[in-house]
């Protein structure tokens, strides 16, 4: 849909090398992406909370090339200063992919430079943030060679629609605060090719929203995202499943723009249960979740029964926990962590996020 032949540079007016670099945060969804067609495309709506701490930098250096164009992309590529040829080959992958998109992408050296805010091998997936940093260093770089992006939301729409390309949840880390992803009734202008942003229809409590993230296994899954969504096709409860999240999406909305934290936080908690009941149903059917993620579930129950606390836990495709609470018990609830979770993390490790105001170009 953004497919353009025109942009292509004229070399007697050859640009001046130069750079962009933007800072991306992840998203953690309450309703879930789980399951997809075509290219990428979501079986169902989603909604997602976009996240402050959990963030990719990435640094894209340009300069025109002197010989002939010859439809190669010529790409140098560093993950913490270090080469790195295994992503280097993804990401030229994911570049040739657009040369539809962005033809002029032939006629360049690209060094792209990223590195992620949290430790690497922390066991919080990097490829929301990591594919929307990318996408909106091309959106920047499209705009300085041929000034085609200057309308924000333009601009903001095609991140959001190439960082789809690249990974399905990364098109909802380019909003502030929330963002749908997937056409749906209840939000204006929804579309499966891209996220819209709902930051703008929620209550403030979300605002000031904490996602502490344990860490309660670092190790890589047995089963990638991509593979999962893979299962849902031959999924007998798949049908029902996206039924399911298109009503759950509907009653979210309502709650988020009440302030409705209770409705807000079972409905978390339910999507999460199902996610993993959905794993455990495929065929072959998987586990990601450990003990020490039904321990710590088990735990915030108790808590939230015996203190009254709105904390609530969601969980993304894997063992690790995010605990989901407004600011203002913030203090409470790092205390109760400390106390009573961290023993189920390993190495005590827990990622402090909360909600955020999207991407920034640094
Ligand atoms: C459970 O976006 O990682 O986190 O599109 O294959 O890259 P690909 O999958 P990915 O799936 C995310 C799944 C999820 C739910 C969500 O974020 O909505």
């Amino acid at each position: 849909m953004f497919n353009n032949p025109h942009l292509i540079l004229d070399s007697s007016a050859a640009p001046e090398p130069g750079s962009i670099t933007w800072r991306s945060p992840s998203n953690i969804a309450i309703i879930k992406y789980w399951g997809k067609y075509g290219i990428q495309l979501p079986k169902n709506p989603s909604l997602s909370l976009t996240l402050a701490s959990s963030c990719t930098d990435t640094n894209l250096e340009y300069s025109f090339k002197d010989d002939m164009p010859d439809g190669q992309i010529d790409l140098e590529f560093y993950f913490h200063q270090e080469e790195n040829e295994a992503f280097r080959k993804k990401v030229l992958e994911f570049l040739k992919s657009l040369l539809p998109v962005f033809p002029f992408l032939s006629q360049l050296n690209l060094t792209v430079r990223t590195g992620n805010s949290f430790p690497h091998s922390a066991g919080i997936a990097s490829s929301a943030s990591a594919m929307s940093a990318l996408a909106l260093c091309l959106c920047s770089l499209e705009d300085k060679l041929f000034g085609t992006l200057r309308d924000q939301e333009v601009f903001d729409r095609k991140a959001s629609y190439l960082a789809r390309l690249g990974s399905g949840s990364a098109c909802r880390s380019v909003f502030p605060h929330a963002a749908v992803w997937g056409e749906t009734t209840h939000v204006k202008g929804s579309s499966n090719e891209y996220a819209v942003p709902v930051g703008n229809q929620i209550h403030e409590v979300f605002r000031n929203y904490h996602d502490d993230i344990l860490i309660v296994s670092r190790a890589e899954k047995a089963v990638s995202s991509r593979a999962g969504h893979a299962l849902m096709d031959g999924n007998p409860y798949a049908e029902p499943r996206y039924a399911q999240a298109r009503v759950r999406l509907e009653a979210l909305l309502h709650a988020m723009k009440t302030g409705d934290l209770e409705t807000f936080g079972k409905i978390a908690e339910d999507e999460a249960m199902t996610l993993h009941a959905l794993m455990m149903c495929s065929n072959p059917s998987y586990t990601l979740i450990r003990p020490d993620t039904l321990a710590i579930i088990e735990k915030v129950k108790q808590y939230r029964a015996d203190t009254g606390h709105p904390v609530y836990f969601t969980l993304d495709a894997g063992p690790n926990v995010h605990l989901l609470y407004p600011g203002e018990i913030v203090h409470d609830v790092r205390a109760f962590i400390d106390e009573h979770l961290l023993e189920h993390c390993e190495d005590n490790y827990v990622q402090q996020d909360w909600v955020g105001e999207g991407p920034e170009e640094l």
